[in-house]
């Protein structure tokens, strides 16, 4: 390869890192997150071209070629899965596409051992790289894992319940105890048996610390997956001695990091306890039993009365929102009551949905105006002046038990206090508890109703009655 080639190729993977930054700049706010989104494909498709360039001008025909089949497999599955997946299946979608990095890592791990001729003593790798395939071998091992504990529990293939293995802390420590011991063994050995054997381990361990984070942590495990997958690929581009890589898994890494901390803060959890595997969990016990009374129906003519009577109206939505489709009737509902002059605006909980910023997009997605979205430390105080809460698919954003009762599972998560307003009408399909498995004692309230069946569906027809 010329010196030309090698300054154009690392000239390519500088505009793919800065249009990275600049993608992620854009995708932290609602106006510009397209653009943002714009920015951060261009830059994967300079640097998946330089990548190709280089294979080619290494004069490597063959790994060339096999290169770009592989990304024409890999792009015509990804094009497939995106175009089909439904906005409910995102998260697990996107806690699959981490187990990919975690696997890709761990390879690019042990080929890297056994191409630079490292293993059985003939010690071709100094200590430094053995380090940082055992680093990236572990991490990937963790992420490969996790990613798949969290995207069963997020598909409800297995229950969002947290393992409680006895001594599972015990557990979590010896494995990082004994991981350490193998790392010495392999950089003194340059044997395959200590890697082998961490990558074992490595996989139980992640599996076991997703496994043991209750439903109500998952917002974090995802972020923090996100992270670690950044993390892996950064790893993987340390052995790869590829520079872009580097960077990319680096504002990954750091980006999910901020973002796992920026939503421990949201739902008042411990960072340190959560990416520990839930610890300080032990104590919540699930209150799905309790008798909380009577629950109040209501139809959809008499919310249709009520609204019509609101000066100002408070929509919350959730999970169900997704899951009913329903952000258009309800964009087309809000457009209605203001144009009978009614104050309508949304409170958006952090973990809402199952993605951070899920509301936000499907409401973008109806078109509601930003100006009208606020954010739950935004609305929080208003709800005493609200003459209408309108629950829209939510329960554990709203649940009271969160701020009343110390032995919830999901006590001292920050909630939106609905509850505080003239009327709350909740809309869900039965009295079923949310994703948290807690029972919501806001439905029994004397202010609350239930409007039941599916959200979408009760929507349009108060759209019709008004
Ligand atoms: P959830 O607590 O998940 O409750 C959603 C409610 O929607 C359910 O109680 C369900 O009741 C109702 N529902 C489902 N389909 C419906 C439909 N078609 N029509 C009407 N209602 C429907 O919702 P939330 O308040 O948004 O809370 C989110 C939860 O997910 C939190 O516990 C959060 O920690 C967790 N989580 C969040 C994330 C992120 S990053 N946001 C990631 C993973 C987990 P019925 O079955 O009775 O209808």
């Amino acid at each position: 390869m010329t010196g030309v080639d090698t300054a154009l190729i690392q000239a390519a993977y500088i505009i793919a890192a800065i249009l990275f930054i600049l993608s992620l700049a854009g995708l932290s706010k609602h106006e510009t997150a397209k653009d943002g989104n714009v920015l951060g494909m261009i830059g994967m498709g300079v640097a998946l071209v330089a990548t190709l360039w280089l294979a080619l001008r290494g004069a490597a025909w063959g790994n060339a070629v096999g290169i770009a089949v592989a990304m024409a497999i890999g792009a015509v599955i990804g094009i497939w899965r995106a175009r089909r997946v439904e906005m409910t299946g995102m998260p697990e979608l996107i806690a699959m596409l981490h187990s990919f990095v975690g696997a890709a890592a761990v390879l690019v791990g042990f080929n890297t051992f056994l191409a630079s001729g490292s293993g059985a003593g003939e010690g071709g790798g100094d200590g430094v790289h053995l380090v940082e395939i055992f680093l990236g071998v572990f991490i990937g091992a963790v992420t490969f894992t996790g990613s798949i504990v969290a995207f069963l529990k997020l598909s409800a293939r297995i229950s969002s319940k947290p393992l409680m293995l006895p001594a599972r802390h015990w557990l979590n420590l010896a494995a990082v105890v004994v991981s350490f011991g193998l790392l010495v063994w392999f950089v003194a050995s340059h044997s395959i048996v200590p890697l082998g054997f961490m990558t074992a381990i490595a996989l139980a361990f992640g599996w076991h610390l997703v496994a043991s984070i209750g439903g109500g942590d998952m917002p974090v495990v995802v972020s923090m997956l996100n992270s670690y997958s950044g993390w892996a690929a950064a790893a993987a581009g340390f052995m790869l001695g590829n520079d872009l890589l580097i960077v990319t898994g680096a504002l990954v890494g750091s980006s999910g990091a901020y973002l796992s901390y920026i939503m421990c803060k949201a739902m008042n959890r411990s960072f340190v306890s959560v990416i520990a595997g839930g610890f300080g969990s032990d104590g919540a016990v699930s209150d799905v039993d309790v008798d909380y009374g009577e629950h109040r129906e209501t139809n959809a003519e008499e919310v249709a009365d009520l609204l019509t009577h609101a000066g100002s109206v408070v929509i919350t939505p959730g999970y169900g929102m997704a899951v009913a489709q329903a952000q258009y009737p309800v964009a087309e509902l809000t457009a209605k009551l203001r144009e009978k002059g009614v104050d309508v605006r949304f409170g958006i909980h952090p973990v809402a949905g199952r993605l951070p910023g899920h509301m936000n997009v499907l409401l973008a997605e109806a078109r509601v105006p930003y100006d009208i979205v606020l954010e739950m430390d935004e609305i929080n105080d208003d709800f005493p002046g609200t003459d209408v809460v309108l629950v829209i698919g939510a329960n554990d954003t709203v649940n009271p038990s969160a701020a009343e009762d110390p032995t919830s599972p999901i006590a001292g998560m920050p909630v939106l206090q609905v509850w505080n307003a003239k009327d709350v009408v909740v809309f869900k399909r039965s009295m079923n508890a949310g994703y948290a498995g807690v029972q919501n004692p806001l439905f029994f309230r004397d202010n609350s109703a239930m409007l039941f069946g599916d959200a979408k569906e009760r929507v349009e027809d108060i759209i019709k009655a008004l």
